[in-house]
């Protein structure tokens, strides 16, 4: 991690901020950035994270399911409906920059914004990380956040297994946390009175739009799926074509028929993006092959007729193969329309960002099933994502922080205040 940049003021920038972490898990074989959840770099980030709430004077804790809290309390109240904002750290496998620390690099500079205008919010206002957001390492997204609202079973998150087979549980422990005390919190839901996660957009929305910044409508429903495809692993030179049971054949088909089915159904989207040969020789028939299944619509039946259509299809071809295919779903998320009022307020304190619906999960559409949710959008000249081509020009991303202040600001009941000293500020009253 490059040192940070001298003592940057609590008023850092976004693009400072993020500046300092631009080393940080750099990808050299993929590109872009490899920060899989309690990695070396993940751990870095949230070190980086940890450092500037502090400097901040946030007070920061990490709870059972190692998703961190940095509480901004002047009142000192109790802490409970609090305004919260956060994304997540960890990132896909060569991932952008952007995906997760804008949503935490602007939290930390919109916090520094509020700071510098001396409100002193009489609620509390807390920004957290939520681990394994990409489900990149252990295979479900939004885990960290899945555990919290009891989306997610902690018995089955303990027992997940990375590439490498290392369990949640040992790699949670490693990092401190205590694998039976994983799952729902009700405690630190209850301190929450609402969440808005800014992110980058995934897409060209506010590129053709022509804005820096959105407020969300929806996430279309989502889900993961493995297909094995099992045949007769053997001998590439002594095995005869006409003797073949090839799962790699049967696989191949089946992620073109996946393209072929989401075409057939307007607005969906099926991506296999993951698929591993057992045992992967070259010179070896595979005996069998995984591969992941991405499915989105949004509308939750036609996900649900989509994955219904690709399993009998694969079905279908493994069987021409003399193979057999199995498909196991790992995680669903159901369509999310973000909190009406909360969207409204949101609208309100931004009367110039359009409304956006996104086809990308978020750990606020988990939390949305708890509390009042809502999400900022910010401008991605690319409209790429999950890509090291994924950007945010330093002007967007000083919009967004500054969009992120206004609303928390207004959540927090300090528009009058904020309007009042930054008008003040602006013309050098103060
Ligand atoms: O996969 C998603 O939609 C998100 O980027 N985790
Ligand atoms: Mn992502
Ligand atoms: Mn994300």
């Amino acid at each position: 991690m490059s040192d940070p940049i001298d003592e940057p003021s609590p008023r850092a920038s976004v693009p400072q901020l993020l500046g300092e972490i631009a080393d940080v898990g750099a990808d050299r074989l993929r590109g872009g950035f490899s920060r899989p959840v309690f990695s070396a770099a993940e751990t870095d980030l949230r070190a980086w994270f940890v450092e500037h709430a502090e400097r901040r004077g946030l007070d920061v804790e990490v709870d059972r399911n190692g998703i961190i809290w940095a509480w901004w309390n002047p009142a000192g109240g109790p802490l409970e409906h609090a305004v919260v904002t956060g994304s997540h750290l960890d990132s896909v496998p060569g991932g952008g920059a952007f995906d997760g620390p804008l949503g935490v690099a602007s939290a930390l500079a919109a916090v520094g914004q509020l700071q510098a205008l001396g409100v002193r919010p009489h609620w509390p206002l807390g920004i957290a990380v939520f681990p394994e957001e990409e489900g990149s390492r252990f295979g479900i997204a939004c885990l960290g956040s899945r555990l919290l609202t009891g989306d997610l079973d902690p018995g089955k998150a303990a027992g997940l297994r990375d590439a490498d087979g290392v369990t949640f549980a040992e790699a949670a422990a490693r990092h401190g946390l205590d694998p039976a005390r994983l799952g729902r919190d009700q405690k630190a839901l209850r301190r929450i009175g609402a969440f808005v996660e800014l992110h980058i957009e995934q897409g060209r929305g506010l590129v053709d739009l022509r804005q820096p910044v959105a407020v969300g409508i929806s996430i279309l429903s989502h889900g993961r799926w493995r297909l094995t495809a099992t045949g007769e692993g053997n001998h590439a030179g002594t095995t005869l074509m006409g003797d073949r049971h090839d799962p790699m054949v049967a696989a191949g088909a089946i992620v073109g028929a996946v393209r072929d089915i989401a075409r057939s159904k307007p607005d969906a989207r099926a991506t296999v993006g993951r698929l591993v040969p057992v045992p992967g020789g070259t010179n070896v028939i595979a005996s069998r092959v995984d591969l992941w299944l991405d499915a989105r619509h949004p509308d939750d039946a036609v996900t649900a007729a989509l994955v219904a259509a690709i399993g009998d299809r694969a079905a279908a071809i493994a069987a021409e193969e003399g193979c057999t295919v199995t498909l196991l779903e790992e995680s669903v998320s159901p369509t999310v329309k973000f909190d009406l009022r909360l969207r409204d307020r949101l609208s309100a304190a931004l009367p110039a960002a359009p409304l956006l619906a996104t086809g990308a999960g978020h750990d606020a559409g988990v939390l949305a099933a708890e509390v009042p949710t809502g999400m900022l959008f910010v401008r991605n000249p690319t409209g790429v994502s999950h890509s090291p081509s994924e950007h945010v020009e330093d002007s967007d991303a000083e919009a967004g922080a500054d969009a992120l202040a206004s609303v928390l600001g207004n959540l927090l009941g300090l528009t009058g205040d904020i309007g009042h000293r930054a008008e003040a500020a602006a013309s050098g009253d103060t």
